[in-house]
């Protein structure tokens, strides 16, 4: 998979250089870039942004830079996938990270300051599949970790990211409900004991304590996603 950002701050995303992402990009799996958007730009100042036409607080990043990165960046025959990079936008989901799993090239445009003139995401869209995402009702300063969000969640699920399958199979929001609770050694620790039904061997006891698990802690910590 291809994977490009832009930003105004391309070093957020050297942390892309560690741990699996980093080994799947030394193996050849993932091709990313991070991208300078003052690289489009053409004035002394590398501007970016300007005041928002009707007023208001804040910049509104310019359309001219972000013009020119796409039309570098895109090539139609990779189908590349747009992500723009807002709280305005649709709830990032494990299923929107599987489908994305699945593309040849994204690119993750990072928004700053009141967002970017809303012209480059309607006309990027008449180039490109376009999607305004969100990480989370909360508002970030910028694009930059949100981008890093969505980009270790679909990478991880691009088959030989990760080496253990099951892994991927058992954890939360997988089959709608969030992952049971671990436990490792020791038995006991600071007179705390792991619940007996892990340590009886007894293979269908334990899938129903997990089950209930499962449902205990998804109706307590998040029973939005019990009502259907
Ligand atoms: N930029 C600022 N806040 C954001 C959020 N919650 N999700 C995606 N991009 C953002």
């Amino acid at each position: 998979m291809k994977i490009d950002a832009v930003s105004i701050f391309p070093d957020y995303f050297k942390v892309l250089e560690l741990s699996l992402l980093g080994k799947a990009q030394e193996s050849g799996l993932i091709t990313f870039t991070a991208h300078d958007l003052r690289n489009w730009t053409h004035d002394r100042h590398k501007t970016v942004d300007d005041s928002p036409y009707g007023g208001g607080a804040g910049m509104v990043m310019k359309p001219e830079p972000w013009g020119e990165a796409f039309d570098d960046l895109l090539e139609i025959e990779t189908s590349p996938v747009v992500i723009f990079t807002t709280p305005a936008g649709i709830p990032f989901t494990q299923a929107l990270a599987q489908e994305l799993s699945e593309s040849e090239h994204i690119v993750f445009a990072c928004g700053r300051y009141e967002g970017i003139d809303q012209r480059v995401v309607d006309h990027v869209g008449t180039m490109a599949r376009v999607l305004e995402v969100s990480i989370g009702d909360y508002v970030l300063n910028g694009g930059e970790v949100a981008a890093l969000a969505m980009i270790e969640a679909i990478a991880r699920l691009i088959p030989g990211v990760i080496g253990n399958k099951e892994s991927l199979a058992e954890e939360s929001h997988n089959d709608g409900l969030l992952e049971y609770p671990s436990f490792t050694k020791p038995k006991v620790w600071r007179e705390l004991e792991v619940p007996e039904v892990l340590l009886s061997g007894h293979h269908a006891e334990i899938e129903k304590w997990r089950k209930q698990q499962q449902l205990d802690r998804t109706k307590t910590n998040r029973p939005d996603l019990l009502e259907l």
